[in-house]
């Protein structure tokens, strides 16, 4: 059964970042494969939880109507949360099921890093292929462009294009065409990273109509929603009913980039913020991981539902291997849960314990010092070092915490007052996340598949250098 599924796509969403395009076709076309669901992951880039309407309906500003539609046809997962609060290591997080501590991808790689996700790592795309899915990929990247660390090798073995469009509001098409088989394809948007880039309106002649400069981001945010919009479209119209669209973040807002920067809601992270620190991208506090979330598939996911179930975007993992029928290679540990039961059944356990990584605002990259449980969330280490400015430029300093610092967060969203140590409440909570900690660590020690990645940088290794080029740009991406 051959079909063909057209995407359109702004070119606006072209402007922001290197778009790679891939492509790979599987041999085997049996009829077992045509039962497989498609899979379709659609990944914001520091999107806030805040700027999903359907995440806080008393103040709908309206920016994000397809969005909003998906969640009332589909599930709205409010606690669900970026596996680290910065791009590479999340994004890696994600492809492996895996912490950085493990995969070895615990801070960003730069544009002449030599290397990227370590060879020894095996991706979700990789293994949807070996058991006959297409695999496609379009979008973001950052895990590692040179030879073998390109995403040709990573998410498929074919047919690579890169896109580098001409000018602005150009159209861009692609054809995804399927011979029978299931697929998986990657949507890595550049929306909502700055530069944003929204697009004029019809009469381009009228400067004066403008977005002005508090209305970038939200015309951004329209402009990411319509091609989410699109892209459930075309999905609808080729297999609706077989494709589950999983809509998701890789960290929270970029805060310091003030009005440019997203909403994290009521997650204000106010301890810190009272600080002078920053709370969002980077940092461990809500704003830096929870992130908005939808997950629809027509029949399968009950519409209009919501679940506040604690999930990961390492989850994404076993979820889709699990709804594929394949079990993952069994030589590696993994820290993603099969989410399959949440997702289809209405089922609201998830993880009982998530470590929320170090991404840079604080202690050495990749550490796991701060831990969710239930409602409770503890922080051994919280403040600077990479420094996570609030708008303004202003950051906290690094503090060690023994005893940890503990919120509830059901009494307390906004992270601002800890629990007092003498609490039976927060002795109970202490001994819990100590213990399951000090089992994680053991477990990440013994474990023989970790791997370490290579952060080494050289002039040679950076693709093109040109700052009046969007898909050239040389300075550090977040
Ligand atoms: C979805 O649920 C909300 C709240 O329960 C309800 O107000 C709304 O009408 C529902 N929408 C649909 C399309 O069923």
């Amino acid at each position: 059964m051959a079909e063909v599924f057209t995407l359109l796509l702004m070119a606006g969403m072209l402007m922001c970042g290197l778009l790679l395009h891939t492509v790979s076709q599987h041999g085997a076309s049996v009829d077992e494969l045509s039962k497989k669901p498609n899979f379709i992951i659609i990944l914001a880039d520091d999107i806030g939880w805040g700027d999903l309407d359907a995440n806080q309906p008393e103040q709908k500003v309206n920016n994000t109507p397809y969005l909003n539609l998906m969640a009332e046809q589909g599930l709205r997962l409010t606690d669900f949360h970026s596996p680290a609060s910065t791009c590479s290591p999340s994004r890696a997080a994600i492809l492996t099921g895996r912490y950085g501590l493990r995969n070895g991808v615990t801070h960003n790689f730069a544009v002449g890093s030599v290397a990227g996700l370590p060879l020894s790592e095996v991706t979700l795309p990789q293994l949807l292929q070996k058991a006959g899915y297409y695999t496609a990929m379009i979008g973001k990247w950052h895990l590692g462009h040179n030879g073998p660390y390109n995403p040709t090798y990573r998410v498929t073995s074919k047919h690579y294009k890169v896109y580098i469009p001409a000018r602005k509001n150009e159209m861009a098409t692609w054809t995804l065409k399927q011979r029978g088989q299931p697929y998986l394809l990657y949507i890595a948007l550049a929306h909502m990273h700055v530069p944003l880039a929204p697009p004029l309106p019809p009469d381009a002649s009228a400067t004066a109509r403008r977005p002005g400069d508090c209305q970038v981001y939200a015309a951004s945010l329209r402009e990411m929603d319509g091609l989410v919009g699109a892209v459930k479209r075309a999905s609808d119209d080729a297999d609706k009913g077989n494709t589950l669209i999983w809509f998701t973040g890789d960290n929270g807002p970029w805060e310091q980039k003030c009005q440019y920067a997203g909403s994290v809601g009521p997650f204000m992270g106010k301890w810190q913020t009272s600080r002078g620190g920053g709370s969002a991208k980077q940092t461990t506090w809500e704003g830096g991981h929870r992130v908005p979330t939808v997950a629809y598939w027509p029949g399968r996911i009950p519409a209009n539902t919501t679940s506040s179930a604690l999930l990961s975007g390492m989850d994404i993992f076993p979820t889709l291997l699990s709804l594929a029928g394949v079990t993952p290679p069994s030589e590696r540990r993994y820290d993603g849960i099969d989410a399959t039961d949440i997702l289809l059944r209405g089922e609201h356990v998830g993880h009982e314990f998530l470590f929320h990584p170090n991404s840079g605002a604080a202690g050495k990259f990749g550490d796991l010092q701060t831990i969710r449980t239930g409602t409770h969330k503890a922080f051994y280490i919280t403040g600077k070092l990479g420094a996570a400015e609030a708008c303004g430029g202003a950051t906290g300093r690094q503090q060690l915490h023994d005893p940890p610092l503990i919120f509830n967060l059901d009494r307390d969203r906004a992270e601002e007052t800890p629990l007092e140590v003498g609490t039976p409440e927060y002795q109970v909570v202490a001994e819990r996340i100590a213990r399951r900690r000090e089992e994680l660590l053991w477990d990440i020690a013994t474990d023989k598949s970790v791997s370490t990645a290579d952060y080494s940088t050289e002039q040679s290794a950076v693709p093109c250098c040109d700052p009046t080029q969007p898909v050239c740009r040389c300075y550090t991406l977040g």
